[in-house]
């Protein structure tokens, strides 16, 4: 009896990636996601992996200053663009006022949704400082939150928007 012909992926390429400023080069297949590049092949846990088809907004990181899924971006597709994950968001051993908020305001329970919310409320912060609470609100739609924190992800979003003044 004939034997079926093995159906073979596409093979595995290589990608440099930039991630939180810095050149990381990896050898991965075309299918692989870059929730799966940072999680599994970078060891960058903070996007977090929950719904893994974008539905709920654990693994935002931004590209290029965006926030995107990362659970639904191929990572090859990121290849020469600025990637940002919420490891990158400390410098010189302080948080970043955004993460200090969430800590000041109580912003969470679990903290599963927490690195997805932060990176969301940084891009907001970075294209417009003077913030109101609907524009927060707008800001974090795709990131669900089944601890119903929102009331105080809000209050600390603009706090961080306050002292960023
Ligand atoms: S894990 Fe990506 S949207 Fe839920
Ligand atoms: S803090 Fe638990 S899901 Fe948001």
């Amino acid at each position: 009896m004939p034997r079926a012909t093995p159906v073979l992926g596409p093979a595995a390429v290589d990608v440099t990636l930039d991630v939180n400023g810095h050149a990381r080069a990896i050898h991965i297949r075309p299918q692989r996601t870059l929730l799966d590049a940072l999680r599994e092949d970078l060891g960058l846990m903070g996007a977090k992996k929950v719904c893994d088809e974008g539905t709920c907004g654990a693994c935002t990181v931004l590209v290029d200053g965006r926030p995107v899924y990362a659970c639904m971006t191929l990572a090859v597709a990121t290849a020469g663009r600025a990637v940002e994950t919420v490891e990158g968001l400390a410098h010189d051993g302080g948080l970043h006022p955004v993460q200090e908020a969430f800590i000041a305001h109580d912003a969470f329970q679990c903290g599963f949704c927490t690195p997805g919310q932060i990176m969301s409320v940084v891009a907001l912060l970075r294209a417009r400082p003077d913030v109101t609470a609907d524009d927060v609100k707008r800001a974090v739609t795709g990131n669900l939150c089944r601890c119903g924190a929102y009331p105080n992800i809000v209050a600390a979003a603009l706090a961080a928007a306050k002292r960023k003044k």
